[in-house]
């Protein structure tokens, strides 16, 4: 065993900062560096802020109970913008503030396990989620109520695989089928009532540009008011995979003035009763 000179023991003892901050060393920050990594930090937050907002934008709504779900979204969007925007920023700007200066090795100041801090993180979501949902459940009795005499009732049932639009004030029928996409037809500015039903298996009565969707389940009838407020025609489809046939339950809606409803569902009564009469005769 080699006698241990005490100088050069002394020499050899290390004098480099503790472990987890050796790595730092390999590359110098200079200040140069440090505004290109900024810039790029900015540059990827923009590039995922804008994709995301769009993502978030709802289309606009052709109902009155539409409208309400639109602004609830919107609502929804805000807040999470606002959430985004202050997590996003204290972080970056912790980041920056607390980065390691030259020749400083010492950690910040640790605040976890802070009471303070732990009660105040934890009450701000849950009065944030508190919000929200009194706005969902305000939003969501705005759009179910219904009026007690609506302007029209219109039956709706789905089946495999299309659907059946039948008027019962006025007789009238449209059915669809897999080959031939029906259209419902509706007047704008007046309130219709939907009595949603299905003829065999769950089907899902779905109109995008209304940002509403109900089930149409088989032994139950779904009701709800839908109001109109621009004419147009409009996509609608199954939204429950209902079996082979499922993409074929698509139709059309059309909303029209009240006076070219007026013709139309007097002109849909007497082709009904026709096919009725063809029907029954044949
Ligand atoms: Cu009916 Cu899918």
């Amino acid at each position: 065993m080699a006698p241990v000179d005490p100088v050069d023991h002394a020499a050899a003892v290390d004098r480099s900062p503790p472990a987890r901050f050796r790595w730092r060393r390999k590359i110098p920050l200079t200040p140069k560096h440090r505004v290109h990594g900024h810039a790029r930090t900015t540059v990827r937050l923009v590039g995922l802020a804008v994709p995301l907002l769009l993502a978030g934008c709802a289309p606009q709504s052709v109902t009155e109970q539409g409208a309400a779900i639109g602004r609830l979204y919107n609502l929804f969007l805000a807040v999470a913008a606002v959430v985004w925007v202050t997590v996003t920023g204290v972080m970056v700007w912790s980041l920056v503030r607390y980065r390691r200066k030259d020749g400083d090795d010492r950690l910040p100041k640790q605040i976890h396990g802070n009471k303070y801090w732990e009660f105040t993180w934890t009450l701000i979501p849950l009065v944030i989620i508190a919000g929200l949902i009194v706005a969902t459940v305000r939003t969501q009795s705005t759009v179910l109520q219904q009026q007690p005499d609506p302007d029209l009732t219109v039956e709706v049932t789905g089946f495999q695989w299309s659907w059946r639009f039948a008027y019962p004030e006025s007789g009238a029928e449209v059915v669809g089928s897999s080959r031939r996409p029906p259209e419902l037809v509706v007047p704008a500015n007046r309130t219709v009532h939907v009595r949603l039903a299905s003829a065999d298996v769950i089907h899902n009565f779905y109109i995008p540009r209304t940002l509403f969707k109900r089930y149409a389940i088989p032994g139950t009838t779904n009701e709800f008011d839908l109001t109109f407020t621009e004419p147009g025609r409009y996509d609608g489809n199954c939204a429950q995979f209902c079996g082979f046939g499922h993409p074929d339950m698509v139709f059309t809606l059309r909303v029209v003035t009240a006076e070219e409803f007026a013709g139309w569902v007097t002109a849909a009564r007497v082709r009904s009763t026709a096919e009725r009469a063809g029907t029954t005769g044949g």
